[in-house]
Order: C-alpha cells, then sequence, then structure tokens
C-alpha cells in the first residue's frame, strides 16, 4: 500500500489514459464473451458497453488495486465491473423504468435494438460479467477464496439489496416525495453500492488488509453518494449535449431529488462534503492516494 510517505510516488491521474486502458480491456471483453451469445443480442450488448461512457467505476478498481499495493493488470476486473454498470443504464432507459431516449450521446439501446432485444442484452451481461471477473481474477493469480469474494461483493452491489433494489425504490418514489433519509438510502443503494464495490474489489484483487478494505468501504459509499447527489445536479443544470442523455428528466418524472429537497446549494455542498468524509476516511487509514482523491474532487465537479 502506499503510505504519507510515499506519497510523491505516484503520478497524477491521467482520465484519458485510463480510460483508454479500459476501453481496450473492454473491447477485449467483445471479442472473448460475446461470440457465445445470439446475433442481436450479442450486437445489442456491445452497443451498450463500447458507447462512450466515463468509465468511471473501472477508474476507481484500478486506483484502489494500485494504492492497495497491486502490480498486475486488473483492467480485465474493471472492464467486468463496467459491464454491470453498462447493463444497469440499458434496463434503467427502457419505457417501463426512465423511457429515455438517449444514452452516451445516441439512442439508448432499446431505441436502437427494440424492447425484447434491449431487455435481453441487459440480462445477459450479468452472468457474462461474472464469468470475465472470475477469468479476470484468476489470471491475476488469486486464490479461491478472493475470486468468491470479488465475485460475491459485485453480484451483491448489483442485486436486490443494492442497485436492483435502490433502482425499485425508485420507481416507486416517483410522485411520491420521500424524505431526505428516504432519498438517501435509494441512492445508494442504486448508484453507490456499486461504486462502492469498484473500489472495494479494487482492494480484494490487491489482497488488501481489512483496515485498507474498511477505509475502502467508507470511501466508496462517500463518493457513490455523491456521485448520485452530483447526477441529480448535473439533470437541472446541464444541457442534454454536455450530457448525452436527457437533462431535466428527473422532473419530468416527478423523481425525488437532492435539489428538490435540499435546493442547488444544498445538494452542491452536501456533495462537497461527502467528498471530504471520502478523503478523510483514506488519510486515517495512512492511504495516500492523489488518484482516490482526485476521482473523489471529479465525481462532484464533473460537468457530465
Ligand atoms: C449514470 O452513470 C447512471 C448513474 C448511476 C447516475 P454514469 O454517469 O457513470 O454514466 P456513464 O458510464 O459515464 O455513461
Ligand atoms: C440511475 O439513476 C441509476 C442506475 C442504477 C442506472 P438515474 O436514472 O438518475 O441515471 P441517469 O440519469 O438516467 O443516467
Ligand atoms: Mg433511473
Ligand atoms: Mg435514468
Ligand atoms: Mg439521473
Amino acid at each position: 500500500m502506499s503510505t504519507v510517505d510515499d506519497r510523491v510516488v505516484e503520478p497524477q491521474l491521467s482520465f484519458s489514459a485510463e480510460r483508454a486502458v479500459v476501453d481496450a480491456a473492454l473491447a477485449t471483453f467483445a471479442k472473448t464473451y460475446l461470440c457465445s451469445i445470439d446475433g442481436p443480442v450479442a450486437k445489442a450488448v456491445s452497443y451498450s458497453m463500447l458507447g462512450e461512457g466515463k468509465r468511471l467505476r473501472a477508474i476507481l478498481l484500478l486506483a484502489a488495486y494500485r494504492a492497495a499495493g497491486g502490480a498486475g493488470d486488473a483492467s480485465p476486473l474493471a472492464a467486468a465491473v463496467e459491464v454491470v454498470h453498462a447493463y444497469s443504464l440499458v434496463h434503467d432507459d427502457l419505457p417501463c423504468m426512465d423511457d429515455d431516449d438517449m444514452r452516451r450521446g445516441r439512442p439508448t439501446v432499446h431505441r436502437a435494438y427494440g424492447i425484447p432485444v434491449a431487455t435481453a442484452a441487459g440480462l445477459a451481461m450479468v452472468p457474462l460479467a461474472a464469468r470475465a471477473a472470475t477469468d479476470a481474477a484468476r489470471a491475476l493469480g488469486l486464490d479461491d477464496a478472493h475470486i468468491g469474494a470479488i465475485v460475491r461483493e459485485l453480484m451483491r452491489a448489483s442485486g436486490a439489496g443494492g442497485m436492483i433494489g435502490g433502482q425499485l425504490l425508485d420507481l416507486e418514489g416517483e410522485g411520491a416525495p420521500l424524505s431526505l433519509r428516504g432519498l438517501e438510502r435509494v441512492h445508494r443503494m442504486k448508484t453507490g453500492a456499486l461504486i462502492s464495490a469498484s473500489v472495494r474489489i479494487g482492494g480484494l484483487a490487491a489482497l488488501a488488509s481489512d483496515e485498507t478494505l474498511r477505509a475502502f468501504e467508507r470511501y466508496g459509499s462517500a463518493i457513490g453518494l455523491a456521485f448520485q447527489i452530483a447526477d441529480d445536479v448535473l439533470d437541472v443544470t446541464s444541457t442534454t449535449d454536455e450530457l448525452g442523455k436527457t437533462a431535466g428528466r428527473d422532473a419530468a418524472l416527478k423523481k425525488s431529488t437532492y435539489p428538490a429537497l435540499l435546493g442547488l446549494a444544498g445538494a452542491r455542498a452536501r456533495a462537497d462534503r461527502l467528498c471530504d468524509e471520502a478523503c478523510l476516511a483514506l488519510r486515517e487509514a495512512g492511504i495516500a492516494s492523489p488518484q482516490l482523491e482526485s476521482l473523489a474532487r471529479f465525481v462532484v465537479d464533473r460537468r457530465s
């Protein structure tokens, strides 16, 4: 693990370089795993996972892996997490959910391939990601216990106790204003869980100590909530062009959001505090990672 003393050793994060590494791993994922599935579904999966995204979850995983002393190539593992995230977007956009036409600057998967294929593509992505995560963890030389822990973490975060459960609560909350506490729970589940798992998986893959994993958990849950608060803010303040997805969608769907409950300034202040809490969690555990710290800042300062 990098400690406060070797702080200068860690290079500054280059987002574009990190994204390129993740994109290459996603392309390899597509080549390796999509040949086993049917034509239109494979095309829809490929369209979804290769669309232009920030790759934040993958980049977080890689930064956590390095911060915990990992020296191998964790990009195939990071790609598996991105595939679970891409699946969540495919289903989030379906007419029975947020009914969105645009994602990552182009038509949503169901707009391009139809609802049945988009639904099947989303469902197909989860077991593919689990398989890829298993293969990737094995290729890093991890033992069965760590491989199991990584796949469990990924499935737990994306399941009914995490992302899926949060998505259901999010839909139930439409038109029925949630309390701040209720909304925090939804955001932590629908978005925070997978972000936090990405960080912890990076730690698990680097055989991090329990103390480091606990710090990663605190860091990940703080930035996970901050990420969705920032998403709510951007839905109000940004444009469809800039976001690559329909701006103003939350108000149109009568969603409960942080800006609706706290105002824009209040929501931004909450996100800022969470960013500080995340960095504090690392420092208190003696983890000096300028990369994880700049990722925390990025989560709240981003423009898309
Ligand atoms: C969008 O996630 C969905 C949310 C959880 C708010 P991102 O903003 O990370 O989407 P991409 O991957 O960059 O497209
Ligand atoms: C989505 O939240 C969270 C997911 C699990 C995909 P949003 O519905 O706010 O995400 P966007 O704004 O459509 O990307
Ligand atoms: Mg949604
Ligand atoms: Mg949505
Ligand atoms: Mg949103």
